[in-house]
């Protein structure tokens, strides 16, 4: 008989109490898959009085995180705090150098500590799995690290953030404003505490950084990341859009180039055709493209109690069996640095929206402008809101006038733009949005 595996955990709040029901619930599966059993010894929280319905009876309160991490009885510390520092990052650190493994759900310390953290795993033996951290139930992590071990990638691209894909989901299919859908998925609780970290791009950038480096062997760096927001996107931007053909999506995309891997994270038009144009609402999902082989595209829950469970309980069943896996697919002494990739040489095709004069003359200059930077047009519409009366009446109330362009350089979409404003044809600023082919 194999000793059951003897786990701590620390954090107890949505997240912690679905991996203890877990645990409980699926205690015969996990032993017949793992060949021994899973017990919770031991767990930390902030508050030991908090009422919660879970049955903790014969199970050890322990006074810290650190001291959990420490305590001789436990073969696993499941680190279900939060927070990118400490008392997470010195508790897992404790853990790890006791040649204990860790089960972490942190993509904020993943991001921010991942190869000093995977480094000090391979020292002393230890495993160090997060497969929670990005895309909760999707088994992304797994899929980079082992399932196309043998492969090599040219792009991983995906909605790493429920909450965008809320947003943008109920602009598009409503008409509403921005303002009003991010209210709602602060109400329904999908949002962050500070909306800011969703709705600008940084939690998708953290996801990012971890996926560019297990594809392509890289140290994590989230400063390497380019960030881009949702807030600036208008309900005619996404009707245009599917006039177009295209979905607004917030996407992360790492991508091989010539000039090394960009990492960015920003608005993007992507083929309404495409499989990631199809996921709606809260729904996670990432492709992969692998070098051979046709893109393989995972769909699924981002977040959610359960769903982050999930993947914490397969990644502890994966330490119960003896799978150890190198933190990042290879050893960190192999893994290169990566530095940001300058947007300017993003080569691509663009969407602009501008707010043009009606008068005689406006198109030809704003295709001039667009000509001199060598960028080929692709598709122009103009909008009149009232049919073209206020022109033909001599009025010149702006209109929007969207381009599509084809692939071109973002240096030179920035310079034809900036012309066209010298030029006073046009009112404001342009919005700009990246298209992502497929
Ligand atoms: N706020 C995140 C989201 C939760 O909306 O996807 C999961 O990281």
């Amino acid at each position: 008989m194999v000793a059951p595996l003897k786990v701590g955990i620390a954090g107890l709040g949505t997240v912690g109490a679905e991996v203890v029901r877990l645990i409980d619930q699926q205690s015969r599966v996990l032993s017949a898959r793992c060949g021994r059993g899973v017990r919770v010894v031991a767990v930390c929280a902030r508050s030991k009085a908090k009422k919660r319905a879970l049955d903790l009876r014969g199970v050890e309160w322990a006074r810290s995180p650190l001291a959990l991490a420490s305590h001789p009885d436990i073969d696993v510390f499941v680190e279900l705090m939060g927070g990118a520092d400490d008392p997470a990052l010195s508790a897992i650190e404790a853990a790890l150098t006791r040649g204990k493994s860790v089960v972490t759900a942190n993509k904020a310390l993943i991001a921010k500590h991942g190869s000093k953290l995977a480094a000090l795993a391979e020292a002393h033996g230890g495993a160090l799995n997060y497969e929670a951290a990005v895309g909760a139930a999707i088994p992304i992590i797994k899929t980079l690290r082992e399932g196309l071990a043998g492969t090599g990638i040219q792009r991983v691209y995906g909605i790493l953030n429920g909450t965008c894909n809320y947003i943008l989901t109920r602009m598009e299919q409503e008409g509403l404003s921005f303002a009003e859908c991010l209210k709602d998925a602060q109400r329904l609780g999908y949002a962050e505490a500070n909306p800011s970290f969703d709705v600008d791009g940084h939690d998708t950038a953290q996801k990012l950084a971890i996926l560019a480096s297990l594809a392509f062997g890289t140290k994590v760096n989230q400063k390497a990341v380019y960030v881009e927001g949702i807030s600036s996107i208008a309900p005619e931007d996404l009707r245009a859009a599917e006039e177009l053909g295209y979905r607004v999506k917030l996407l992360g995309v790492a991508v091989k180039t010539e000039t090394g891997i960009e990492q960015r994270v920003h608005p993007t038009m992507v083929p309404r055709t495409s499989s990631i144009a199809q996921v709606m609402g809260v729904t996670n999902a990432v492709t992969i493209d692998g070098e051979g082989i046709p893109p393989i595209t995972l769909v699924g829950p981002g977040a959610g109690g359960a769903a982050t469970a999930s993947a914490v309980v397969a990644d502890i069943a994966d330490i119960a069996r003896g799978v150890r896996a190198l933190p990042f697919g290879r050893p960190v002494a192999k893994l290169k640095q990566t530095t940001k990739a300058p947007m300017k040489h993003h080569a691509g095709g663009y969407y602009t929206r501008l707010m043009a004069r009606d008068l005689a003359g406006t198109a030809a200059t704003i295709a001039t402008r667009l000509a001199e930077q060598k960028i080929s047009i692709e598709s122009i519409v103009q909008r009149h809101p009232d049919g073209g009366a206020a022109a033909a009446n001599g009025r010149s109330a702006p209109v929007p006038v969207i381009l599509i362009t084809y692939a071109t350089s973002e240096d030179a979409v920035h310079r034809a733009l900036q012309a066209v404003r010298q030029d006073k044809v046009i009112t404001g600023r342009p919005q700009v949005i990246r298209i992502e082919k497929n």
